[in-house]
């Protein structure tokens, strides 16, 4: 028996059609850049996050040299490579500190740069102070805050002496967040 072509499949407008596929095909492309736009901003927001938590660079000791290379009663600078340098990292691989040598075996070592906005200061024997050359800031032979703007004295290393070398606690610098 013959069946009626029309009764058994319903004619279905082409323009109808068209539009639900194309609808459908936008709405799973908007699905998929919000889902992609999400991710992008959300990935650095999560590394932000996680990156507190985990301490991926601990610091290490590191040799400053014997310590017969300072002389006792003077402030001299000493540098030394970043344990964590990277390739591109380059010069600002190398870091400064100051290292003075008050008596036989009682060193102080400062952090180089500036407790405002971290330029490096400069040591002045003349004066006694540590100047900063961006802002005015000025610090005592002890580190003490002494004018200018910046908020506190300078950052302290942890050092200690081992087998006659002055060694720093260095891959991160001194600072309140890591206070050595
Ligand atoms: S950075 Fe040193 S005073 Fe501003």
């Amino acid at each position: 028996m013959a069946t009626n072509e029309s009764e058994s499949h319903p004619p279905v407008h082409p323009e109808k059609k068209s539009y639900s596929t194309r609808r459908d095909f936008l709405l799973q492309v908007g699905a998929v850049l919000n889902a992609i736009a999400g991710f992008m901003i959300g990935l650095p927001l999560v590394g932000f996050i996680l990156s507190s938590l985990i301490k991926s660079t601990p610091p290490v000791w590191f040799s400053l040299g014997p310590v017969s290379n300072f002389q006792e009663g003077a402030m001299r600078m000493a540098v030394y490579e970043n344990p964590y340098r990277r390739e591109a990292d380059g010069q600002t691989a190398r870091l400064t500190c100051w290292v003075h040598r008050i008596s036989g075996d009682q060193f102080k070592v400062f952090a180089a740069n500036c407790t405002h906005l971290g330029c490096p200061v400069r040591w002045f024997e003349e004066s006694q102070l540590f100047l900063c050359p961006c802002h005015g800031g000025a610090f005592y032979a002890d580190g003490e805050h002494a004018a200018g703007p910046p908020p506190r004295g300078l950052y302290v290393y942890e050092h200690k002496i081992v087998n006659g070398e002055l060694q720093v606690k260095a891959g991160v610098l001194p600072t309140l967040a890591f206070p050595v």
